[in-house]
């Protein structure tokens, strides 16, 4: 039987990136395979996102696009699927199809398991739609991706852990997009973890809306945290850097901070949302902490590694933020030090408590709020990268630059850095001396002599130890 192609998008954070790689898994057993063009395409996904306005309005305007290679591919004598999928087909469901008839199929984050009954269906009676959150867990149900796979998706994976929030910010879809928090069981992590590890990848990122909420069922029947979970993790042969993306500053235990203190694989880079340094703000959203209760979050980190850096998210123009609420954001900023954080303005979003609220930030306010906020943070971000001009610091090197004989990786903080070697150092981590920075990636030389050479991807590197970045 010939391929049937598929053409996938995602939009959004960390999750729908993963989910499209488990979409292609999934129709890969379909007799799918992926094609970069949309024109060629049999089956087109739009996996999108819901967080704020622009973001969801981007689904619409693509999907004007796609009515036209759609047309173009009927008049070929071809038919075109189309699918939504993520948070906007989970939260405007039918509501997609009654705006744009061209959607075919519509499917939420929690069913795209269904995905080939979906299309069958689609296929049968032109139109098929799933946003019910089932019963049963779609992981339970979705194919492992192929070795072939695994390789060509490079040496650093995501792997959800945990999904969905009870934590309601005022501000927030994802209780209602993602539905409530779910953690995955130890063992399939585990088994997730192994096999990409058998198949080259270096580095795990942990996956989840509330990833520091993690209460799994651990393998002596008990609930295992985030910082048990990672301490089995670093133990499996070949992996050799742990992250974990995103926390909330009210679950952070015990077990993770140790966690952070023992375990060398355990990246000293978290990202660690506070949305606003006001607690009258903070209370309003819902966030169920003060700024002194994230400070402290911080200083616990600290306590047990002053290489331990931060990134943020932080939401300007909330209703009823003042000039004051704002200050004492830019106050929180300048005493923690961010090496990076993405700021918004404050999007109301249809159902979320805050979209009722009164006092809205006028948008000069919010685009001058913004302004300000990114440039102290922009200011951090250099100076942090910066720092490490001079210094020695671990890559984990990816694949090979766009300029020839140029090999990329990524510090312990994410940072690209690029040095000239050969293919041959892909997979490891070793030591780089930096010389200098251009825009955000650093260029350096590699500091020491080369370990015995294996293959790319075939034999788990040294973790030698991560040098010490003033930051
Ligand atoms: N408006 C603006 N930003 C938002 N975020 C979440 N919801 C909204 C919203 N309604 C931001 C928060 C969150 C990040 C993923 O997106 O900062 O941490
Ligand atoms: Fe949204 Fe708050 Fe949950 Fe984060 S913790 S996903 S901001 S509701």
């Amino acid at each position: 039987m010939k391929p049937r192609k598929l053409h996938i998008k995602s939009y959004g954070c960390q999750m729908n990136v993963y989910d499209a790689q488990r979409m292609v898994d999934t129709l890969a057993g379909e007799g799918f395979v992926e094609t970069a063009s949309v024109d060629d395409a049999d089956l087109v996904i739009l996996n999108t996102c819901h967080i704020r306005e622009k973001a969801s309005e981007k689904v619409y305007s693509e999907l004007g696009r796609l009515r036209v290679a759609k047309d173009e591919a009927a008049r070929e004598g071809r038919r075109m699927n189309i699918a939504v999928a993520g948070c906007v087909a989970q939260a405007e469901g039918r509501e997609i199809i009654n705006r744009a008839p061209v959607v075919d199929v519509v499917v939420g984050p929690q069913s795209y398991h269904h995905l080939p009954q979906l299309l069958a269906r689609a296929e049968k009676d032109g139109r098929a739609l799933e946003t019910e959150f089932p019963t049963e867990d779609k992981f339970a149900f979705l194919p492992p991706p192929k070795p072939d796979k695994i390789r060509a998706r490079g040496i650093s994976s995501f792997v959800t852990i945990q999904e969905g929030c009870d934590k309601f910010c005022t501000f927030c879809v994802v209780p209602y997009t993602r539905g409530a928090e779910v953690s995955r069981p130890v063992a399939k992590i585990v088994d997730d973890v192994k096999r990409l590890a058998d198949h080259g990848v270096r580095e795990i990122t942990l996956i989840g809306q509330n990833v520091n909420g993690y209460h799994g069922e651990g393998p002596d029947g008990r609930t295992w945290s985030l910082g048990t979970l990672l301490r089995y993790l670093a133990e499996i042969p070949g992996i050799v850097r742990l992250r974990y993306s995103t926390s909330h500053p009210r679950d952070i235990d015990e077990a993770l901070i140790e966690a952070h203190r023992d375990i060398p694989a355990v990246m000293p880079f978290v990202h660690l949302p506070v949305q606003s340094g006001s607690d009258r703000i903070l209370s309003a959203m819902n966030r169920k902490h003060t700024a002194d209760d994230y400070r402290r979050a911080v200083d616990r980190f600290r306590a047990v590694s002053q290489d331990i850096a931060f990134s943020s998210d932080f939401i300007v123009g909330f209703p009823g933020e003042t000039e004051e609420d704002f200050q004492a954001t830019l106050a929180l900023v300048t005493q923690i030090g961010y090496a990076g954080a993405y700021s918004f303005k404050y999007s109301p979003r249809p159902g979320t408590p805050a979209a009722d609220m009164q006092e809205m930030v006028s948008a000069d306010e919010m685009d001058e709020r913004l302004a300000r906020l990114q440039e102290l943070i922009d200011s951090q971000q250099s100076a942090f990268n910066k720092a490490a001009i001079g210094t020695t610091v671990d890559v984990l090197f990816e694949r090979a630059a766009r300029n020839p004989g140029q090999i990329v990786g990524r510090t312990a903080y994410l940072q690209p850095a690029h040095v000239m070697a050969g293919e041959s150092i892909i997979g490891q981590v070793l030591p780089v001396r930096i010389d200098s920075l251009e825009r955000y990636s650093l260029l350096g030389e590699l500091a020491g002599p080369l370990p015995t050479l294996a293959p790319s991807g075939t034999q788990p590197s040294i973790n030698s130890s991560e040098t010490r970045m003033g930051a």
